[in-house]
């Protein structure tokens, strides 16, 4: 949540750099930025509520020079979305941007207050600000002011501070909250997120928590809180620059969507061998599964969704028994963990404060941990014994759709790995299910190609006020991710329930202005009794979204009022096609009613708080 950029040198003009930035980091909060910019040796500051347009329409009638510069974008957690709370903020000298929570702000504000600091806005970020410059006039160095500071700060934060008083550095500081320096030719960038400087760098410093980074012109210094120099590697990104672009789409999402079948290739390659029936995953060694006796597997929202699919491959092939949580259940529920458990974060972006908790849970009850993440070098990935890394390149749109099939084929790959491993799986049927695996880039090509016929959908289904989406077996959670695709780009009241309980309640729902998602692919168990909620649909008079695959009887076609039809697959491998035309669905019902699909309201791509 929040971004944050930095740059220093006269390569490019400051300003182009960090309004470049933000721009690339909005998607990870839009309800206000600024930038601080030191102009002979004075901060120019400009901010701005609500999205970045404003603050770039303000700055349109300025002329901004110097070559020392932050910017920062915001999603609310301490005070209203405001000009007044958008930072940077500003004591004396210091201008300061943050990402995170201060924890003991309340306390820290009394004392600076007694000091007779005057507080302008209703953010926790404020006091960092004041509590610097106090150091700082006081006669420390801007770097010890800076250090001073944060050792009496508790919480998490990513921080970048410049001051008048000392134009040729940025400092920046970290803990728990992401923050990486990219280094350049005389120059040097600071950002909360790869893709904001991506385009000027690939060569890469992830900071590690307590690291304090100065930047100047012509280098930079990592040191500790103490003041004592330490040595970070210089990591070079692989991640297309163009990835990063819209690539001609009209919104991320979209390109996101037609990405999965290139996401998913990437994700699988060098990964398994179909000749001998194995799968393998860099850094991880089966002997750290030998125990394990069970599994908990835990996400939010999308990837909670991939967990509990990830059930149902993993029990059906390895064997093992999976429990699935949601992360922000899971700590406060004193969950039952041991040795013999293996916690499985499944997590985009690695940063999702409640399923980095979660797992940090798990651990200290003596689970070993694996990370499932989108994201090198995150904080779950950082904090977990394992990782594997999900290949789907960054994803921008605020709606999860290739980060989400990356990690359906991680986990269906994990599963025949176990299951291979502890012999509950023979050869033979490890080369099957690998052979899926390598269909698999073409299922998903092949339900893109359900485009113009989902957005022909999408423009007869915008009006309806409501949706239910019904699913069996692995299929069920896929009801669910149809329904909170919609429900978070369209805002249109959505719920997705197990097509068996629908007697049990949601069928008292059911009327005319009620279109009904039925997941039905033909080769599921459950395919008959999923025909019989349609016929109990159809007698209530709801509206028949019929997804399925293979051939449909010209009988059943009279029942139904549109017929979706994926291409034919295995039931645990049919998860990850039949979501491509629930996501498109979404995508275009949301076009149509014109809302802002890849920023949509209320919501921030990255959730650091709990
Ligand atoms: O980065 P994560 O996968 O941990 O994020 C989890 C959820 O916040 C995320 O999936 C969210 O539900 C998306 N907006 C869904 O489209």
């Amino acid at each position: 949540m929040c971004g944050i950029v930095g740059y220093i040198g006269n390569k490019h003009k400051t300003i182009n750099v960090l309004m470049d930035g933000l721009q690339r980091l909005e998607y990870r909060g839009y309800d206000s930025s600024g930038i601080a910019v030191i102009e002979n040796g004075h901060s120019k500051i400009v901010k701005s509520r609500g999205k970045l347009r404003n603050l770039k329409k303000k700055l349109s009638r300025k002329t901004l020079s110097g070559y020392v510069g932050i910017g920062h974008t915001r999603w609310a957690t301490h005070g209203k979305a405001t000009e007044k709370n958008a930072h940077p903020h500003v004591s004396g000298s210091v201008s300061v941007v943050h990402n995170g929570i201060i924890e003991n702000y309340q306390e820290l504000k009394k004392e600076l207050i007694k000091k007779g600091y005057v507080f302008y806005s209703d953010t926790d970020t404020e006091v960092i600000a004041h509590l610097i410059e106090d150091y700082y006039k006081n006669g420390l160095s801007f770097e010890n002011a800076v250090r001073s500071a944060f050792k009496s700060i508790e919480g998490s934060y990513a921080v970048a501070v410049i001051s008048d008083k000392a134009p040729d550095r940025i400092i920046a500081i970290r803990k728990f909250s992401p923050l990486i320096i990219a280094i350049g030719e005389k120059e040097n960038y600071l950002a909360s997120d790869i893709s904001a400087i991506l385009s000027y760098s690939r060569k890469v410093i992830f900071l590690d928590d307590g690291d304090v980074a100065i930047l100047e012109k012509n280098g930079y210094r990592i040191t500790d809180l103490e003041g004592k120099e330490v040595k970070r590697d210089v990591s070079v990104i692989n991640w297309d620059p163009v990835s990063i672009e819209k690539g001609g789409y009209r919104h991320y999402m979209l390109k996101e969507i037609h990405e999965q079948s290139r996401a998913v290739l990437d994700t699988i390659r060098g990964r398994f061998s179909e000749e001998m029936g194995e799968v393998y995953f860099e850094g991880l060694n089966y002997k750290s599964f030998n125990n394990i006796k069970r599994i908990v597997a835990l996400g939010c929202g999308t990837s909670f969704h991939a967990c509990l699919i990830g059930k149902y491959m993993i029990e059906k092939i390895s064997g093992i028994p999976v429990e699935v949580d949601l992360s922000s259940e899971f700590r406060y529920r004193g969950p039952v963990i041991d040795s013999k458990t293996l916690a499985i974060a499944v997590s985009q972006s690695g940063e999702t404060a409640d399923t980095s908790e979660a797992l940090l849970e798990a651990r200290r009850k003596g689970a070993k941990t694996l990370a499932i993440t989108n994201v090198e070098r995150s904080k779950i990935a950082r904090e977990s014994d394992m990782v594997i890394y999900t290949r789907a390149g960054p994803e921008i749109g605020v709606a999860s759709t290739k980060a989400f099939t990356t990690q359906l084929i991680v986990l269906y790959l994990f599963s025949i790995y176990l299951g291979k491993n502890r012999k509950i799986i023979t050869e033979k049927k490890a080369k099957d299910l690998i052979g899926e695996v390598l269909y698999t880039p073409q299922l998903l090509e092949k339900a893109l190609k359900l485009e113009d016929e989902i957005k022909e959908l999408g423009r007869n289904l915008y009006n309806y006020s409501n949706f239910l989406f019904l699913g069996r077996g692995p299929n069920y959670p896929i009801a669910l991710e149809g329904a909170l695709k919609l429900k978070e780009i369209s805002y249109i009241h959505a719920e997705g329930h197990a097509a068996g309980e629908m007697k049990h309640g949601p069928i008292a729902l059911v009327d005319e202005n009620m279109p009904v998602v039925l997941i039905a692919p033909r080769n599921g168990v459950t395919y008959n009794k999923l025909l019989g909620n349609l016929q109990e649909i159809r007698a209530r008079r709801g509206k028949i979204i019929f997804l399925t695959s293979g051939e449909v009887s010209e009988e059943l076609e009279k029942h139904v009022d549109k017929t979706i039809r994926i291409p034919e697959c295995s039931s645990i491998i049919s998860p990850l096609i039949a979501v491509i035309p629930l996501q498109l669905l979404a995508y275009y019902i949301a076009m149509y009613k014109g809302t802002d699909i890849d920023q949509p309201r209320n919501l921030a791509k990255v959730v650091t708080v709990e």
